[in-house]
């Protein structure tokens, strides 16, 4: 295996210098079966400018090979080793400081099959989380150096799958076909936080706890330590997009560690419908739409002495009241509330359209040639902020 020191992207425009097995990150997949006596080779690149050594979990024996693999740039070193466990394990650099090597993405996973073999399954997939430190900012832009101390303090700017943000979605999303099973060989480098690994919209029908024999079924989430790992087994059974996250979920929305499973197939409406229905829900019944009164509402003292006024007093309210139905600009939202600019329905009548500002309005009006139905309820306003607001409306 090979030891490169190379820049890549950490997300768009973020530059970062990271530090592999085999050139990416996670490192490379190493495969084996209990019971292989194993020759390990560990290069390190003549253009690196550190010593790197690897410690292998799944290594009986001191530092798990990092003792006898420590190696300067252009050299290369050879150590053996015996699997006596099955599992999956993680192995990371164990060069000082062990978590700057770790953090610059220095880990990947190495599975010892049991006797006879993992059962065959349909796919298999090889996922590593990581959590990355930076100088800047998350998004900040240009070449990031490592932070000691945010490392120190386990506040990561970054926590991604497979070594940047986006390596699993859009285009590079790990695919299936309905009916199949799919295996996750799932690990956490770390440095410092532990994942909650969970896949939006599916059951873990297997999971082999921490990388081991003992085998949990019907799971949500599993927890997967810094440097730990688990396998995950399931039947994709509908299509659609899937999402991989760690659960401590602004690490999956605001850092990165977001993944997708896309799966095609046919669907299976007694699995999952999709939406059947959506309608207006009036938990304290329609009535309410209906009462005309301004109850309450206390009239300006100081009500709009002349046009211009009329218009900047609507504009406010407006802005308070009605644009978040109907935007800035009175153009609606398609399917959902109806446009008040260039609208036929507000224009062929205005004392109906006080009426709705004073008294709401529900069920079904076409505007435009578009049918709407939904609710808009009673607006709170005085009878000279009704006119202001539709003064400004007509007008503008
Ligand atoms: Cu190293």
């Amino acid at each position: 295996m090979e030891i490169l020191e190379k820049e890549g992207e950490l997300t768009d425009g973020v530059r970062y210098v990271f530090w592999t097995f085999g050139g990416t990150v996670p490192g490379s997949f190493i495969r084996t079966r209990v019971g292989d006596e194993i020759e390990f080779h560990l290069q390190n690149h003549p253009d690196n400018k550190l010593p790197h050594n690897i410690d292998l979990h799944a290594v009986t024996g001191p530092g798990g090979g990092a003792e006898s693999s420590f190696v300067a740039p252009g050299h290369e070193k050879v150590f053996s080793f015996k699997t006596l466990n099955p599992g999956l394990y993680v192995y990371h650099c164990a060069t000082a400081p062990v978590g700057m090597h770790i953090a610059n993405g220095m880990y990947g996973l190495i599975l010892v099959e049991p006797d006879g073999g993992l059962p065959l399954v349909d796919r298999e997939y090889y996922i590593m989380q990581g959590d990355f430190y930076t100088k800047g900012a998350n998004g900040e832009r240009g070449l990031q150096p490592f932070d000691m101390q945010k490392a120190v303090d386990e506040k990561a700017d970054y926590v991604v799958f497979n070594g940047n943000v986006g390596a699993l979605t859009g285009d590079n999303a790990i695919t299936a076909k309905v009916g199949e099973t799919v295996r996750l060989f799932v690990g956490n480098g770390g440095p410092g936080l532990v994942s909650s690994f969970h896949v939006i919209g599916e059951i873990f029908d297997k999971v082999h706890v921490e990388g081991g024999d003992l085998i949990n079924e019907n799971v949500q989430t599993t927890m997967i330590p810094a440097g730990g790992a688990a396998i995950v087994e399931f039947h994709v059974n509908v299509p659609g997009t899937f999402i991989l996250v760690d659960h401590s979920i602004f690490r999956a929305f605001n850092k990165g560690a977001l993944g997708m499973l896309k799966v095609e197939g046919e669907e299976n409406e007694n699995i999952y419908t999709g939406e059947q229905y959506d309608g207006i829900y009036l938990p304290e019944g329609p009535g309410i739409q209906e009462m005309p009164t301004t109850d309450g509402v206390v009239e300006s003292e100081i009500p709009a002495q002349n046009f211009e006024e009329q218009m900047k007093f609507g504009k406010q309210i407006y802005m308070q009241t009605c644009f978040a139905c109907h935007q800035a600009e009175g153009q609606g939202i398609p399917n959902a509330f109806p446009p008040l600019a260039k609208s036929d329905y507000l224009n062929a009548d205005v004392n109906r359209a006080i009426g709705i500002v004073l008294n709401g309005k529900t069920g079904e009006i076409t505007v435009n040639g578009q049918k709407y139905n939904n609710v808009m309820t009673r607006q709170m306003l005085s009878s000279e902020e009704s006119a202001n607001v539709l003064t400004y409306v007509y007008n503008s």
